[in-house]
């Protein structure tokens, strides 16, 4: 490896996703030891073999990291990336964090969808839920934005539905509300940053071509 090789950066969405993405990366000899520290307070953390660098950042700042160039690479939901709307290449499906986008609510309120009613929507996600209700079923809604627990929007009468993720749909099951339209699939996702693509592409497309080949098995 050439001394003068740039750092290759990462940028994983914290939690889940990034725990499952070390794993995955692990798998194809790609490690990072001073990450497995749970004590320690650093921010970045660095393979100098490799020349890589990691960092752990909130889910919503991978993609804002990604197109400025801050990380070459990020790791990322699907619902995130279409939130965020920044620019970046998707390359890859990680296949894992599989859910699903869904209009969920009330039995009852299946009923508003199909008359084009003017409707309240809450949703962490006001841009997917904007997009979907305005450009895909052509109805005027008022969109509420919330920060979490958005299945109380309904059960407290803040909104008729809601836009959310739903996994194993335990949620709503709990809480007495049904999938009622399902708006799009949702995994995990890699972006790169575009110039990265290019100033790095052999590299980036080594390290793409091996996870997509370890995902296959
Ligand atoms: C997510 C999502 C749902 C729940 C779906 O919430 O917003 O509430 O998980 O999962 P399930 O179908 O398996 O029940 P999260 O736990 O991320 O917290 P939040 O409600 O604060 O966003």
């Amino acid at each position: 490896m050439s001394k003068d090789m740039r750092y290759i950066t990462f940028a994983l969405g914290k939690g889940r996703l990034a725990k499952k993405t070390l794993e995955l990366l692990e798998e194809i000899g790609i490690t990072c030891e001073e990450m497995k520290d749970k004590d320690t307070r650093k921010l970045i953390f660095v393979n100098e073999e490799l020349k890589l660098k990691f960092f752990l950042a909130k889910g919503p700042d991978v993609p804002t990291y990604v197109e400025y160039g801050a990380a070459d690479i990020g790791v990322v939901g699907k619902d995130t990336l279409l939130e965020e709307g920044r620019r970046a290449y998707e390359v890859l499906d990680l296949g894992f964090g599989k859910c699903r986008m869904c209009v969920c609510g009330p039995e009852s309120a299946g009923e508003l969808l199909k008359h084009h009613e003017m409707i309240r929507v809450a949703s962490k996600y006001p841009r997917i839920a904007k997009d979907y209700f305005y450009n895909k079923k052509h109805q005027t809604v008022d969109i509420i934005k919330l920060n979490g627990s958005v299945e109380l929007g309904p059960m407290v009468g803040l909104s008729d539905v809601i836009v959310d993720i739903v996994e194993t749909g335990s949620t709503l099951k709990e809480n007495g509300l049904v999938v009622l339209e399902e708006i799009c699939p949702l995994s995990a996702r890699m972006i790169v940053n575009q110039v990265s693509m290019k100033m790095e592409a052999d590299r980036i497309k080594e390290l793409i071509k091996k996870l997509k080949e370890q995902i296959r098995k």
